[in-house]
């Protein structure tokens, strides 16, 4: 890799909003005006000490933040090999990594007059964090959500309503976050003037995702402080699952210019990369498009049309991935790999035996590479993996897979 582009690395992205050749803003003439404006706003809040310090009260107050760098010692002695800490963001309020984002992003929102919150979700974890403070400070807050997923994550959706939002299932497509951002973007363009669409990972036009990768950026800077206090230096390998990329790219952002620190994003292998459709692997298994306002890598097939991917986890079965992943992939900055639907379920297994964590499907994934590669590590090596969720939302889907029956007093396997 070429000492240039390494040195590079916090400056991304370029004025265009470029991460080399990926990134950029492919928009409508309607929503231009609006992303420049966003754009001015962010970049009025970054240098603002009255901007961080309402989000540094909030995280504090209100999140619960800093999470904690957990070492999990069982799961250490029984992959015998690299020492692994689990980041704790899972204990975050609401139950995931998601809300790191969503309180910048609604803060700017208030900043610009805006009244009228929407979002996409998939696992419903960004719907929920969205709900939950669009609550907490009184805004009117819609929901987009594939209508698969309404179903295959129906806690998450008694939440936003709980919480007062408005849900709308979309039905297009496989009913999955592509389609649910379709219709959000939709809904942006027609009602312009009140509206805020807060995105949920590093996707779509500049500069949501240089801004979404700030926000969460929480994540790594508390990382590099956790471990100097416990191990006294930094860590060797990060690992962290990837839907579109938001809580990889919080815990690797901080970590770009260290050379020695090896990164490693884990995309939704699904039911293995070969089988034609049936994975949501865009670096392992697509290639570059424009997708949602950017250009980055895409499952498409050869006339450009997008497929749909697939995924067990909710959270990862997007068949595109936020432009900076492309591009540290394309320079080999990080490395990215891809793990099965039955790999993931043996890893939230294993999480809840040995840790007494039942993590959420999507950290699963990046679990299951840390089962593949620790043993293989010197018991010196630090390995951090990023528990990005909690599983509640998914137990009701693990059951299923597993063909536990939850009806029943006791339950009952089927097999
Ligand atoms: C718990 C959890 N982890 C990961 C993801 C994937 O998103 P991202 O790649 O932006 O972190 C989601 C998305 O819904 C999620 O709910």
């Amino acid at each position: 890799m070429a000492d240039d582009l390494f040195n590079s690395f916090m400056n991304g992205p370029d004025e265009n909003g470029r991460f080399g050749d990926f990134g950029g803003r492919f928009v409508s003439e309607t929503l231009m005006p609006l992303i420049l404006s966003l754009e001015e706003e962010y970049e009025k809040a970054k240098t603002d000490e009255s901007f961080w310090a309402e989000m540094h009260d909030l995280w504090t107050h209100y999140v619960g933040r800093p999470s904690p760098l957990y070492y999990a010692e069982r799961l250490t002695e029984h992959l015998g090999g690299a020492k692994i800490y689990l980041k704790r963001d899972e204990l975050n309020h609401t139950g995931a990594h998601k809300i790191n984002n969503v309180l910048g992003q609604i803060i700017l929102a208030r900043r610009m007059g805006k009244t009228r919150i929407i979002a996409e979700t998939g696992a419903g974890q960004h719907g929920v964090a969205t709900a939950t403070v669009c609550a907490k400070f009184g805004l009117k807050c819609i929901v987009y959500m594939g209508a698969h997923d309404v179903e295959r994550q129906a806690p998450n959706v008694f939440r936003m309503r709980l919480l007062g939002a408005e849900v709308i299932p979309v039905t297009s497509g496989r009913g999955t976050l592509k389609d649910a951002m379709n219709d959000a973007l939709r809904d942006w363009v027609t009602n312009v003037r009140d509206t805020f669409y807060c995105i949920g990972t590093v996707a779509g036009p500049h500069p949501y995702p240089a801004m979404v990768r700030d926000f969460q950026s929480i994540i790594g800077k508390e990382v590099r402080e956790q471990m100097h206090e416990a191990e006294g230096r930094l860590p060797d390998t990060l690992i962290a699952a990837i839907g579109g990329g938001s809580n990889a790219m919080g815990l690797f952002f901080p970590f770009l210019d260290d050379k020695s620190v090896n990164i490693i994003g884990v995309e939704a292998g699904g039911k293995g990369v070969n089988m034609k459709m049936e994975h949501c692997a865009s670096l392992t298994g697509g290639r570059p498009g424009v997708l949602h306002g950017n250009r980055t890598y895409l499952l498409q097939d050869d006339d450009g049309q997008i497929l749909e991917g697939y995924s067990i986890s909710a959270g990862l079965d997007y068949p595109g991935i936020g432009p900076e992943h492309a591009w540290l992939h394309e320079i080999g900055r990080a490395q990215y790999v891809s793990i099965t639907d039955k790999e993931a379920l043996e890893a939230f297994q294993l999480s809840c035996q040995l840790e007494g964590i039942i993590p959420a499907l999507e950290p699963s994934h990046a679990l299951a590479h840390v089962m593949k590669i620790a043993g293989d590590l010197p018991s010196d090596h630090l390995l951090v993996m990023n528990m990005c969720g909690r599983g509640d939302k998914d137990i009701f889907s693990v059951a299923k897979h597993l063909g536990f029956d939850m009806s029943g007093p006791e339950g009952r396997v089927f097999e």
